[in-house]
């Protein structure tokens, strides 16, 4: 019957037999031909469901079980396939084999045992509560499996695949196999049922064989070649779909594909479904921690995880999961690393930064100094197992400090050498600063206010030039320069106050005239001090001028003494060590009193005390900031042992002493002064003057013999303090 079997009325129903080459290890060689392993992929095509192994070596129970029954056919079960008028047909698949006894190694003996090739081109089989095969592990535990029945126990068969293998096959005759095959397809050929002649294997195909087996078929009439591979899954539906289409000659024909063309397709479609796959891996897995079990749950609805399993199975899909895993771990570690490597030079840095220590140290005692120094466990932490970015060790190690084994690594080695070749190189900079910085000393050339440009002509082919850049000179000659020209002014102003008789004659508050300024600079013109300043002109004329200006104006802010200037020394002093003055129980309230004893031979004290009181009050009172003190002074001048001359009366407890000297007899009476008095005080109740620490407030005062003097002002150096 050439129609399809209408089961229920619409689905077509179509029932395939798939025959071939089996039997004893004799007859087959050491495997089947392949029948097994395409139904199996047509029946259950996804890759979790295919399975290579299918034995038909049995033992007796199982043979007695239900799925083999007893018989030497297999029921594969039924699928369902699409039809070109969206409806559906129905396939259902039985295998014809020989099962072998695991004992005898001959055929299980069953009911009706006939030879293989008659019994295969049965085209009416019956096996009463046949159950469905699934694979060989179902075997004896047909009750954790679908149990399916094949229907109502009987099958009429539609057509037949017969399957001829291409491989090499082990222990088997090509040649004999198709001698086989010609008997088995004249024996096919009587039963009026179409035939398909398909080629097993071919992933693993000869050529010869391939060839030999098309040769066969093209020697028959209307016999259709299918050259799959159910291993690759390929061309394994056309091959069904051809016999079908044989079956209902109402259906489309079936375009048959070679076998490479066809590789090719499922090849792409692999590769294609492996891309997104892979993609979905990336999109979701972010982490190296996750696990599988978690993840596949998480992919399972998505179509690009689905379509990959079903072409490649669970545990490529996992293969490639933990790959991807194993790519993101080696790129957190190579991120640590990277960080650990960064702050390497810091450690390094922070531990030996004193080349003379580890200069010519082996790497293994400096590993040790390391080890050694009080902060290492700040940088490094040492790690019991070894090497750090093993196992899942990289996870437990802290991301703050450096795995101690890292240092033993190249890139580790570099930097460490790196680090010695920097301070060698800072070493060599500065001793070239210093050279540099001697031989601008020692040279003649440069002079105070030679700029770089002019200057630097004359180091270029100093060795170390090349070794420091432009701005690092520029600072240096910088730095060098002003010291220069420092030096150079002070000098000059030295020159000045040395020839301070040219500056006698000038008029008062005027300018020099061009001719005293002519002269000026032709007498200092022969000194060197002055011609130092040759390359600063300007700047010499302006200390010039500021020194007239000051010989006829001096305070202290032209003084150029500067802050050593007396008159800012003695406010400072009397500022900070000035007994605060008591206030005067007996006079104004608002009048603090002073008593100042004025101490110099000669006349210095009454001088003094007289220029003092010539900027007082009529009586005696003298203001400072908008404050009134009432001064009271006491100058002596004479010997201090005597009564006239004591430092303190009953009536005058000074608050200080102003000592005044201008030649060494003078300074002389002062010290004397001083020690006499400290007797005499010794003997006397506390400190009569001073700042109450037993410092005697007592300021040494030089009244120079040579200096200018200004109108109605005074101007003293300090010498000294006791
Ligand atoms: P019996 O039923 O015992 O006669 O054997 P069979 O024809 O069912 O052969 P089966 O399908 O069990 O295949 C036997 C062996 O051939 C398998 O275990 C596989 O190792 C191998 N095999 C089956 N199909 C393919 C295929 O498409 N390519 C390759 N390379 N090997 C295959
Ligand atoms: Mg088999």
């Amino acid at each position: 019957m050439m129609m399809a079997r209408k089961q229920d009325g619409r689905t077509p129903t179509y029932n395939v037999s798939v025959v071939g080459l089996s039997g004893t290890e004799k007859e087959k060689g050491q495997c089947g031909i392949g029948k097994s392993c395409l139904c199996n992929r047509f029946v259950r095509p996804s890759a979790d469901d295919f399975h290579l192994d299918h034995t038909s070596v049995l033992s007796t129970s199982d043979f007695g079980g239900r799925v083999v029954n007893n018989d030497h056919f297999l029921y594969w079960g039924e699928v369902a396939r699409p039809l070109e008028e969206c409806v559906e047909c129905r396939i259902h698949v039985v295998e014809q084999t020989e099962f072998i006894d695991d004992q005898t190694f001959q055929p299980h003996r069953s009911t009706a045992l006939q030879p293989y090739i008659k019994r295969a081109a049965a085209t009416k089989l019956a096996s009463a509560e046949k159950l469905m095969y699934f694979c060989t592990d179902q075997l004896g535990l047909e009750q954790d499996f679908e149990q399916k029945q094949m229907p109502d126990g009987k099958l009429p068969v539609d057509g037949f695949l017969l399957c001829v293998d291409v491989s090499r096959g082990m222990n088997r005759n090509f040649d004999e196999q198709l001698k086989f095959v010609s008997n088995l397809y004249n024996q096919l050929a009587k039963t009026k049922k179409p035939v398909v002649v398909v080629l097993t294997k071919c992933d693993e195909g000869v050529e010869r064989y391939i060839r030999d087996a098309h040769a066969f078929a093209l020697g028959k009439k209307n016999l259709q070649v299918v050259e799959t591979s159910a291993r690759s899954n390929v061309n394994v539906e056309l091959a069904f779909g051809t016999l079908v289409q044989l079956v209902d000659k109402s259906r489309g024909k079936a375009k048959i594909i070679p076998y490479f063309e066809a590789l090719k397709q499922q090849s792409q479609q692999i590769a294609a479904a492996k891309d997104k796959y892979e993609w979905l891996v990336s999109r979701i897995v972010k982490s190296h921690h996750e696990l599988w079990p978690n993840v596949s749950r998480k992919m399972q609805p998505a179509p690009e995880f689905q379509d990959y399993v079903y072409l490649e199975g669970t545990l490529k899909a996992k293969k490639l999961f933990l790959q991807h895993v194993q790519r993101l771990k080696q790129e957190h570690i190579e991120r640590r690393r990277k960080a650990y490597l960064a702050l390497l030079p810091q450690a390094l840095d922070a531990l030996v930064p004193d080349l003379d220590e580890i200069d010519r140290l082996s790497r293994s005692k400096a590993e040790k100094l390391l080890e050694a120094k009080p902060d290492f466990s700040k940088w490094f932490v040492v790690l019991e197992e070894t090497p750090w970015d093993a196992g899942d060790r990289v996870d437990e190690v802290d991301s703050e400090r450096i795995p101690f084994d890292l240092l033993e690594t190249p890139a580790a080695e570099q930097l460490y050498e790196a680090h010695l070749e920097k301070l060698r190189n800072e070493r060599k900079r500065a001793e070239m600063r210093r050279a540099f910085r001697e031989n601008l000393e020692s040279s003649p050339f440069v002079t105070p206010g030679k700029p770089w440009e002019e200057a630097r002509s004359f180091i270029m082919n100093e060795d170390f030039y090349q070794w420091l850049e432009e701005p690092v000179y520029m600072d240096i000659y910088g730095k060098h320069q002003k010291q220069l020209i420092d030096k150079a002014k002070e000098d000059f102003q030295e020159l000045l106050l040395e020839y301070s008789e040219l500056f006698y004659e000038l008029e008062l508050d005027a300018k020099p005239s061009k001719e005293k300024m002519g002269v000026i600079q032709e007498v200092l013109g022969e000194e060197q001090r002055f011609k130092a300043l040759h390359k600063l002109q300007a700047e010499r004329d302006a200390l010039v001028l500021k020194h007239i200006h000051f010989v006829y104006h001096p305070t202290k802010e032209t003084c150029p003494s500067c802050s050593s200037c007396v008159d800012a020394r003695v406010e400072q002093l009397l500022s900070t060590r000035f007994l605060r003055p008591h206030r005067n129980p007996l006079g104004d309230a608002n009048v603090d009193r002073i008593n100042l004893v004025i101490l110099g031979k000669d006349g210095l004290a009454r001088e003094l005390a007289n220029e003092i009181r010539a900027l007082c009050t009529n009586d005696d009172k003298y203001v400072v900031e908008g404050k009134m003190y009432e001064l009271a002074l006491r100058p002596i001048e004479g010997n201090v042992r005597l009564p006239v001359n004591a430092f303190q009366t009953p009536t005058f407890q000074p608050h200080g002493c102003l000592c005044l000297y201008n030649s060494k007899e003078s300074l002389s009476y002062v010290v004397e002064s001083i020690e006499k008095s400290r007797e005499v005080e010794g003997r006397l109740e506390g400190s009569v003057w001073g700042d109450g620490q037993g410092q005697g407030g007592v300021r040494m005062v030089e009244c120079p013999s040579g200096h200018p003097r200004g109108q109605g002002s005074s101007h003293w150096s300090v010498v000294g303090q006791t």
